[in-house]
């Protein structure tokens, strides 16, 4: 079996990048971090990148005339790095049709809450004050929409009598850095299979 390039874009601390790194590196999954990408050049996610030798590429979306011109150069960057899948790891931007088309079915995210519920920012903060008794993470497709795409993986965390919003998140954080990778290897070996906004995990 071939080996999967990833290109992952992350806008800060990179805790899921590093858990797909060391996913990696310990042979879990059939891929390597080709490039990372940050829109945010203080994200402490490039200076993970560079502690594990990979390229760590960062730009501004200010920085660019249009929103599609900081897309085609993202594009750029993970083509010239041959990347077979992009793999969006707290990268705080709504994907644009540029970047959609031009890596149709290949981008994953990954999301604090279980979707539909609670997209968008600070997933973890309004399941709790929601008051919800169960809450977690899931890895899905992107499509044009915030946090809306074909559902991969999702992983349950419940609230606790004593919980506090800061330890329900930090223990949805241990499952997204399970089963991003899980997400990841299922796709490198052929076995996620998209059915209209159903994905079928392939035995
Ligand atoms: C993670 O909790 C991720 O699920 C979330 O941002 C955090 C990034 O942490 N993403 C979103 O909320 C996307 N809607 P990390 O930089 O340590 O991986």
């Amino acid at each position: 079996m071939s080996i999967l390039n990833l290109g992952v874009l992350a806008s800060g601390r990179g805790s899921n990048l590093q858990s797909i790194i060391d996913a990696c590196a310990a042979g879990l999954i059939p891929a390597r971090v080709a490039v990372v990408f940050s829109d945010n050049p203080d994200a402490y996610a490039l200076e993970r990148a560079r502690l594990a030798g990979i390229p760590a590429v960062h730009a501004r979306v200010g920085a660019f005339y249009a929103k599609e011109e900081y897309e085609h150069n993202i594009i750029h960057i993970l083509t010239k790095n041959n990347v077979n899948l992009v793999c969006l790891a707290g990268y705080m931007r709504l994907v644009g049709t540029e970047l959609l088309q031009a890596f149709a079915g290949r981008i994953m995210n990954i999301h604090p809450a279980l979707l539909p519920a609670f997209p968008g920012l600070h997933a973890q903060e309004q399941a709790w004050n929601y008051g919800v008794k169960y809450s977690g993470c899931t890895v899905h497709f992107v499509d044009e929409g915030m946090d809306t795409g074909p559902i991969i993986i999702q992983a349950v965390v419940p609230v606790r009598e004593d919980d506090t919003a800061d330890h329900l998140a930090a223990r949805i954080l241990e499952q997204e850095h399970r089963i991003y990778p899980e997400a990841i290897k299922l796709f490198a070996e052929g076995k996620l299979a998209l059915a209209g906004r159903r994905v079928r995990i392939l035995a």
